[in-house]
């Protein structure tokens, strides 16, 4: 369903996404991993054409979407919701107004501007906020929300757009462990049970293992590992990192654990 084809993007003279391919067949959870710099970032905001790729094509069910433009991009971006770390919600508005912004590359400008929402719509987002277990905050500001109800709230407006696929940049880097794990499930969930295809960076190797099907290692802008959580082991993840013997796992993990209090971690993760 999904056949990324050498997609590169270039940066002046810095390959920031080198020549990236692999396909995926089912609607799994696939992790990206590797060290600030690699190119996650890039490589999901081209897949959400907020970046253009410099070349390559990305095939999902048959049609390059890379080319696409105006309203096509937009439905393309309707299919593929974007969450991130820092939840980019609207702190002033209340939460279901901003699931409702969920609907806004479907909705009127007019519509939006007098935030006329149908009382389906409204009806719908409550319900997602109920599946997340935040309904009782719709109607607080989002502002006055913890970080990981924020980010319940984010994945809510994701769902408002009934997307195929969900891409998260670092979606738990934000939060605490118990948080982090509150948001992985959420995803994982969404995954399960509704069929959704969803593609994370994540920060973390411990989290990578623990929810992904698939694993993607990136380095330098290039797929290094590209397997299953098995197959990802210490001398896999150092490579991916590029770090040495000194490598210590527990330096990419939030789990609390006592290992945390390690000093200086010689990998940059995020
Ligand atoms: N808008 C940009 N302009 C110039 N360089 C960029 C831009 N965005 C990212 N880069 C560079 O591309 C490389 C990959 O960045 P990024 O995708 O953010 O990596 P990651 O998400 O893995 O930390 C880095 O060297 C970064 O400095
Ligand atoms: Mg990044």
């Amino acid at each position: 369903m999904l056949d990324v084809q050498n997609v590169t993007r270039v940066f002046g003279d810095k390959r920031a996404v080198d020549r990236v391919s692999f396909t995926l067949h089912q609607p799994g959870f696939i992790g990206i991993i590797g060290s600030s710099g690699a190119g996650k970032s890039t490589f999901l905001r081209m897949m959400n054409r907020l970046t253009d790729a410099t070349e390559g094509r990305i095939l999902y069910e048959g049609q390059d979407i890379l080319p696409l433009r105006g309203a096509a991009a937009r439905n393309w971006q309707s299919r593929c919701a974007m969450i991130f770390q820092q939840f980019n919600l609207v702190p002033r508005l209340d939460v279901v107004a901003n699931v409702l912004h969920g609907k806004l590359n479907r909705q009127s400008t007019l519509a939006t501007m007098f935030n006329l929402w149908s009382r389906a719509d409204i009806l719908r987002a409550i319900d997602i906020l109920d599946r997340l277990g935040i309904a009782e905050q719709a109607t607080k500001r989002a502002e006055a929300l913890s970080g990981g109800q924020q980010q319940r709230v984010a994945i809510a407006r994701a769902l408002m757009q009934d997307p195929a696929i969900i891409l998260a940049d670092e979606p738990i880097a934000s939060l605490d462990p118990m948080n982090a794990q509150i948001v992985m499930d959420t995803l994982k969930r969404i995954n399960v049970e509704d069929g959704r295809m969803v593609i994370a960076n994540l920060h973390t190797l411990d989290t990578a293992r623990r929810y992904c099907d698939r694993v993607i290692g990136m380095r330098d802008g290039r797929i290094v590992f590209d397997g299953t959580p098995e197959q990802l082991t210490t001398g896999v993840a150092r490579d991916i990192y590029g770090a040495d013997e000194t490598f210590n796992e527990h330096a990419t993990s939030t789990a609390i654990r006592p290992e945390r209090a390690v000093p200086a971690a010689r990998v940059a993760v995020h």
